[in-house]
């Protein structure tokens, strides 16, 4: 393969689990501990090689928030790849996405590669973050294996784990 490939990579969740974080953190190395509800959606482009072949991610934010419930099949249709944030902290945004996981197999099959991000993972002390000890996250990985995902832990506030996610989605998007 060469030239130029283009991949579009949206990101869904619950409200205030850290979707813009992420990006902001993987994009412009950049975290803001104030909240900004995202309004609809917002779109980010990030350039990388990845085994040498230049890829263009193009990555959509999307509104958490039920009160801009706009999202929906116009943000995710054609995509290659798919992010379901959820907080480690918060079990209720597990939930969500899990809803959302049925609605794009629904919809979009298994054209896309999907990764369950557990973020703030800054928040629990080093043994809670042990899988083995964290109910939660457990949960979520044992979850993404029987949904055909990955699943990975992420703190946009320190940046642990992001660049991670992206390469490796990246990666299950060119083998695809
Ligand atoms: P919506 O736009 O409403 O869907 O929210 P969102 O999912 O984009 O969340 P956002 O990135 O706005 O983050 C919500 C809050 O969580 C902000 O106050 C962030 O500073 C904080 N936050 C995000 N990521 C992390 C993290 O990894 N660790 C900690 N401690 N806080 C985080």
């Amino acid at each position: 393969k060469s030239g130029q490939q283009q991949f579009k990579i949206v990101l869904l969740g619950e409200g205030c689990v850290g979707k813009t974080s992420l990006v902001l953190r993987y994009v412009e190395n950049k975290f803001s501990e104030t909240n900004q509800s995202t309004l609809q959606a917002s779109f980010l482009t990030k350039n990388i090689f990845v085994q040498n072949i230049p890829i263009t991610l193009n990555i959509w934010d999307t509104a958490g928030q039920e009160r801009f419930h706009a999202v929906g099949p116009l943000y995710y249709r054609d995509s290659n790849g798919a992010l379901l944030v959820y907080d480690v902290t918060d079990p209720d945004s597990l939930t969500k996405v899990k809803v959302w996981i049925k609605e794009l197999r629904k919809v979009l099959g298994n054209d896309v590669c999907i990764a369950i991000i557990g973020n703030k993972i800054d928040l629990l002390s080093g043994i809670e973050r042990d899988q083995m000890n964290n109910a939660l996250i457990s949960e979520a990985q044992s979850y993404a294996t029987t949904a055909g995902a990955t699943h990975y832990c992420t703190s946009a506030k320190t940046n642990y784990g992001i660049d991670d996610v992206f390469l490796n989605l990246t990666k299950q998007m060119i083998s695809f």
